[in-house]
């Protein structure tokens, strides 16, 4: 073996000073910091997007690696819209390769790809790579990967209040009857549950409209390193003050 593969396989496995079972089940990741990362190199903003894939493609090979069975990545809000078209259409474009180029990797790895957010509102060409590779995916038993695009957690709120007020109205739903289960099952995390884990990069210490429901009891994780320099060094870190919390619930310590 080459110097090169023994780190590689050493990379692979999970750290020895974490426990295989205590790791969070669901990971879901605010990727922050990529104009700040081009900035401080003297780039424009936009550079800082492409190293931004980069990471991402390093963190969903590490998570699968390392056992984590559902990863959730926050890659563009429905506020983003709001920033220059130029920067849009940059992402928009880096969404689009990613989806085309990881795929190959995503079915070796048996990884099931889901995408949320309001997707009939991206662009035609996006939409049709997004159409293929969750296609090809939908039968990987794998880690369940998923891509937050145009999401706002407000807007998935409100659309799981229409969907159930449309019931209510059609007369197949009374208003008794609805409650935290039936709301969560109209949610874009059913089947996976809530994050254990939160991560979010770059320092800032918000939510920024991500997961509103979902994140009541997450672990919230916020590192200073910007997205494009986090590793598996840093998820390593995460994980491991993940294991130190002592996640109460609400009910005292046992
Ligand atoms: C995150 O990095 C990427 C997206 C929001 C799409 P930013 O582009 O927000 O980087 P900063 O926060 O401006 O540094
Ligand atoms: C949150 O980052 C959205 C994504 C990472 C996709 P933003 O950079 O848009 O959040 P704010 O504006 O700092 O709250
Ligand atoms: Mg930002």
């Amino acid at each position: 073996m080459t110097a090169k593969q023994i780190i590689d396989n050493t990379l692979k496995t999970l750290p020895s000073d974490l426990d295989p079972q205590k790791l969070p089940r669901h990971v879901a990741v605010i990727m922050d910091g990529n104009g700040r990362w081009a900035q401080r190199r003297g780039l424009p903003r936009i550079m800082g997007h492409p190293r931004g894939v980069d990471a991402l493609r390093e963190l969903v090979r590490c998570c699968d690696d390392w056992g984590i069975q559902a990863l959730t990545v926050y890659a563009f809000s429905t506020e983003n819209w709001n920033r220059p078209q130029q920067e849009v259409n940059v992402i928009m474009t880096l969404i689009e390769q990613f989806l085309r180029w990881e795929l190959p990797e995503l079915m070796q790895r048996q990884i099931h790809l889901e995408l949320v957010g309001k997707l009939q509102e991206l662009p035609e060409s996006l939409k049709k790579q997004m159409h293929r590779s969750v296609g090809s995916t939908t039968e990987n038993q794998g880690m369940r990967f998923t891509v937050a695009t145009n999401y706002g957690g407000r807007q998935e709120i409100l659309q799981v209040c229409q969907a159930l007020a449309a019931e209510v109205k059609q007369g197949t739903l009374n208003p008794e009857d609805i409650d935290q289960a039936l709301f969560e099952r109209h949610l874009c995390t059913v089947g996976i549950g809530d994050p254990d884990l939160l991560i979010r990069t770059s320092g800032e210490m918000r939510i920024s409209n991500f997961l509103l429901w979902q994140l009541a009891y997450s672990e919230i994780y916020i590192t200073d390193t910007l997205w494009p320099d986090f590793d598996r060094a840093q998820m390593h870190r995460a994980l491991w003050e993940f294991q130190k919390r002592d996640r109460r619930f609400g009910k005292v310590k046992s």
